[in-house]
């Protein structure tokens, strides 16, 4: 798997390119994504490689560990905008608060890498669930999730994107959760699996179905139960559940984003393919 601090090693440092204007166009030039060619260089930016290109087709995701992040938190909090930063404000417990703050500040960074928008001036709307968007960019499609100390990002062009990845905690009772939460499909899959295996089926197994979930911008609410997917590794396509409806042309693909970590990206069909780097420290 290629690394993007490999690869950001290997390139010359230099200026981003950045854009005045808020309406976002588009090129490839040498292999590497930047605003329109109208754009203007307005605005001062920390210099480093930007982001590799993201080609139609293809899934970008990212990972970063936030707790290596903490020593920077002030930075990161700043570029923040007033309501992220008051919703920071309102966790109870620091970690939650921290986890957050690291989390939109990264998202916010990797987004000022692919538009050229210096990340505390992005503009983010909500969807009626709370689906983050780019409205000045819409065709930039993304989504992040965390879990214990990691958090990972996934961006596609044009198509929607969802993401999840779970800590695994065997302590959980997966058979009850999925008596409760699953398709009646999944929970007999789940069943036939040795016990030894059943917690990271069920894992992956719920990371799938929360990507697609938060794919199509819905969040739980739209009923897990309503759709199934496969439970075993190396099956990849969602199932069309007859009563559901919505799932399909979707794809899924694993994560396994760290050791006891589980994770999906689910998306629409066509896929070229699913790249996954680390985020470095820009
Ligand atoms: C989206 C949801 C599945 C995330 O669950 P989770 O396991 O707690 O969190 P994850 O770490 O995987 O993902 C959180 C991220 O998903 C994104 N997100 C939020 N709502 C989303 C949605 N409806 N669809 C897709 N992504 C969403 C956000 O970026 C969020 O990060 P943030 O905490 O920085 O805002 C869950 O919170 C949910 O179902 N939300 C919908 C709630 C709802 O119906 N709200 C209506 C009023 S807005």
């Amino acid at each position: 798997m290629l690394k993007v601090s490999d690869w950001a090693a290997s390139q010359p440092v230099r200026p981003t390119r950045l854009a005045a204007s808020r309406c976002l166009k588009f090129c490839e030039h040498k292999g590497v994504v930047f605003p329109g060619q109208d754009s203007q260089l307005l605005h001062s930016f920390p210099p480093g490689p930007p982001v590799p290109a993201l080609k139609p087709g293809c899934v970008q995701v990212w990972y970063a560990r936030w707790t290596e992040r903490l020593a920077d938190l002030n930075e990161l909090a700043a570029v923040l905008a007033p309501e992220e930063q008051a919703r920071a404000q309102r966790f109870r417990f620091e970690r939650d608060r921290n986890r957050y703050i690291a989390g939109r500040a990264i998202l916010r960074q990797l987004l000022s890498r692919y538009t050229g928008v210096p990340p505390a001036e992005i503009q983010l709307g909500y969807g009626h669930r709370g689906k983050p968007f780019l409205p000045a960019c819409p065709e930039l499609e993304f989504n992040m999730s965390d879990a214990g100390e990691l958090l990972a990002y996934a961006f596609r062009l044009q198509m929607p994107v969802g993401i999840d990845i779970e800590v695994s905690r065997p302590q959980l009772d997966s058979t009850a959760l999925a008596q409760r939460y699953f398709h009646p499909l999944e929970v007999r899959a789940l069943l036939e699996e040795a016990p030894e295996s059943r917690h990271a089926a069920f894992l992956r197994c719920w990371t799938r179905k929360e990507a697609f979930v938060k794919a199509i911008g819905e969040g739980l609410r739209f009923g897990l139960d309503r759709f199934a997917v496969p439970i075993r590794e190396g099956e990849g396509c969602v199932l069309v559940d007859p009563s559901g409806g919505e799932p399909r042309n979707w794809k899924i693909f694993e994560l396994r984003p760290g050791p006891n970590y589980f994770g999906a990206v689910v998306t629409r069909e066509p896929v070229a393919g699913i790249v996954e780097w680390t985020v470095p420290r820009w």
